[in-house]
């Protein structure tokens, strides 16, 4: 399972880069504003930033919701780096626009995926990655582990290459479920990547042997 970490926040990346387990990055243009990253300049510059610390994909959206405007913005972040994968929403000029990148083989990540439907027109249309966002059915109580195992199955079905990038990871929790139906990827923050570290018994564990070593070294 590939981990990607979902965040425009260099410090967080270069966090999780250091921990030697990243392999990519996924942003969106909240996550973007959420940093005070905006003009097209300061976009840009912030997405080849992010290129230049991670070895690995970069998902970067599209904001454009026309076919031209997608594909114009889509060709001018591919140039950027080749690392850059183009974020295209999951709408009829979308699926177009997917289609076209494919062609051009220029690598894409459907986001905004809520049902297999949506799941299997993107990979119809050559998508590199789709992005069910699992934490937003679940706010809604409807099951997002399911719909990847759903997506996964329907994918192995019919040998689609399309990878299942499980997105809108909360928890810790998620990675693990969503790695048991087989997502191919997880992308979530920081803090949910940093949180499989933990174990109480671990902690315990090792402040026992610490003690124990210090007592038998002070006889
Ligand atoms: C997907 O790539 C999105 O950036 C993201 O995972 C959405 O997560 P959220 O639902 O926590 O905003």
């Amino acid at each position: 399972m590939k981990f990607f970490i979902d965040t425009a926040n260099l410090d967080d990346i270069r966090e999780a880069q250091e921990l030697g387990v990243l392999d990519g990055v996924t942003t969106n243009p909240s996550l973007m504003a959420k940093e005070g990253i905006t003009g097209k300049d300061n976009i840009m510059a912030h997405y080849k930033a992010i290129c230049d610390l991670v070895e690995g994909d970069v998902s970067a959206e599209v904001i454009g919701t026309t076919f031209d405007e997608m594909v114009r913005e889509g060709e001018e972040l591919a140039d950027l780096d080749d690392n850059i994968v183009v974020k295209i929403p999951m709408i009829k000029d979308g699926v177009k626009a997917l289609k076209y990148f494919s062609e051009k083989g220029i690598r894409t990540n459907c986001t905004l995926i809520f049902s297999a439907g949506q799941a299997l027109l993107a990979a119809k249309a050559g998508a590199s990655y789709v992005s069910p966002f699992v934490g937003r059915l679940d706010d809604i109580s409807t099951d997002g582990v399911a719909l990847i195992e759903q997506i996964v199955n329907i994918y192995t079905n019919y040998g689609f290459t399309t990878e299942v990038l499980a997105a809108s990871i909360r928890h810790p929790m998620h990675i693990i479920q969503c790695a048991e139906v087989g997502a191919d990827v997880m992308t979530g923050p920081l803090s949910a990547i940093m949180a499989l570290l933990n174990h109480p018994l671990t902690d315990s564990g090792l402040a026992k042997f610490l003690a124990d070593h210090k007592k038998a070294g002070a006889k």
